[in-house]
């Protein structure tokens, strides 16, 4: 009753104009008055069967569509193809389809990040247990009487030293990369001259590169070429950039080459170093990935450099490009837009 109340209430006006219509047409038409009154209430009834059984069938496709929102809900239907409204609610099904497989992705994604966050928290553990055991194990060895030993406690301290470096190293990178990717990164862009920029860094590291018996050098056509960047970032991509092929290269050359296109500049690094396996190329930008864990270790690396390299070089609407051949050597590259002079 209370249905048919609330349907009645709802079409009122509706069912009315229509009686009106009828009952003035009619009119025209001369029919008899009792007659009429006759077709109107034949109307009335007519049309409220129509709207009961409309409103009827109506409610049915909402009870429908309302128990499969809850085996949703409920994890009751697993996959998309389990949702069947039928071929009059077939716009809504798919509505729903879609709903589903975006909170089926939404619940993936989320796992995937909860994943990568406990492997990144294990890495980061990992990482920090090595040089602290190392400064532990040296000062424990000197504190217990090898301080006094003149053979080996400068060797020790030396090598706590190291550690303390590679820690603090390490703690730096890992600054950097949640200042990344928790979206905190400021850049300061502006036009410099990257010629006198680089050949500072190069020198930077010329002794470090005699050491090895590795020549570094720069090749730029224009001296006077400005490119478009924020100057610390691009510093530390080319710091870790050249750090790493100086540390992955025995002997031989390291070199910055710069080349011009018509709206861009491509800095390039090579070296002809130990190079890198193809199967790793694609992962080398993760963060702690190393091609062989014992190797970087020793030489003070811990997988960071180039996860910052990549995410700067995208900061700057850009791409890393890199191509290695096995014992031959590698080369890293990007585009950075340069000033165009008119
Ligand atoms: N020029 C290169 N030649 C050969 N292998 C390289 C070169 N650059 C990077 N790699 C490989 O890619 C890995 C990842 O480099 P990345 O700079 O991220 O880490 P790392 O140098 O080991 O440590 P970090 O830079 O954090 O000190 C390195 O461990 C190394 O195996
Ligand atoms: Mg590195």
């Amino acid at each position: 009753m209370k249905r048919i109340y609330s349907i009645l209430k709802h079409h009122f006006l509706k069912i009315l104009i229509s009686l009106l219509l009828s009952f003035i047409l009619l009119s025209l038409l001369e029919f008899p008055l009792s007659n009429i009154i006759i077709v109107l209430i034949l109307i009335s009834i007519i049309s409220i069967a129509l709207l009961i059984s409309l409103d009827y069938f109506r409610v049915q496709q909402i009870v429908k569509i309302r128990e499969t929102i809850r085996d949703i809900r409920h994890n009751k239907l697993v996959s998309p193809g389990q949702i069947n409204l039928g071929t009059d609610l077939e716009s809504t099904e798919r509505e729903i389809k879609k709903m589903f497989n975006k909170m089926d992705n939404d619940i993936s994604n989320l796992k995937k990040l909860e994943k990568v966050r406990t492997q990144f928290l294990g890495n980061v553990s990992h990482e920090l247990r090595t040089p602290i055991f190392a400064i532990q194990g040296y000062l424990e060895t000197l504190v217990s009487g090898a301080i006094n030993d003149p053979d080996v406690n400068m060797k020790f301290l030396k090598k706590a030293y190291t550690h303390t470096n590679n820690l603090n190293n390490l703690l730096n990178d890992l600054i950097d990369i949640s200042m990344i990717e928790s979206g905190e990164m400021k850049m300061n862009y502006g036009y410099y001259e990257i010629v006198p920029f680089l050949e500072k860094i190069i020198h930077e590291f010329s002794d470090i590169g005699r050491e090895k018996g590795i020549e570094i050098r720069l090749r730029a056509s224009d001296n006077k070429i400005k490119y478009y960047c924020d100057k610390d970032k691009l510093r530390q991509v080319m710091v870790n950039l050249i750090s790493n092929s100086i540390k992955y290269t025995e002997k031989g050359l390291v070199e910055v080459l710069l080349s011009d296109e018509e709206k861009f500049g491509i800095i390039t690094v090579s070296d002809s170093g130990i190079g890198i396996p193809e199967k790793d190329i694609d992962r080398i930008f993760e963060r702690f990935y190393r091609v062989d864990k014992d190797r970087s270790r020793a030489v003070g690396g811990t997988g960071l450099g180039l996860a910052i390299v990549k995410h700067i070089v995208t900061a700057h609407g850009s791409k890393v490009m890199v191509e290695s051949k096995l014992g031959k050597g590698s080369t890293f590259s990007f585009k950075l837009k340069k000033q165009i002079l008119t």
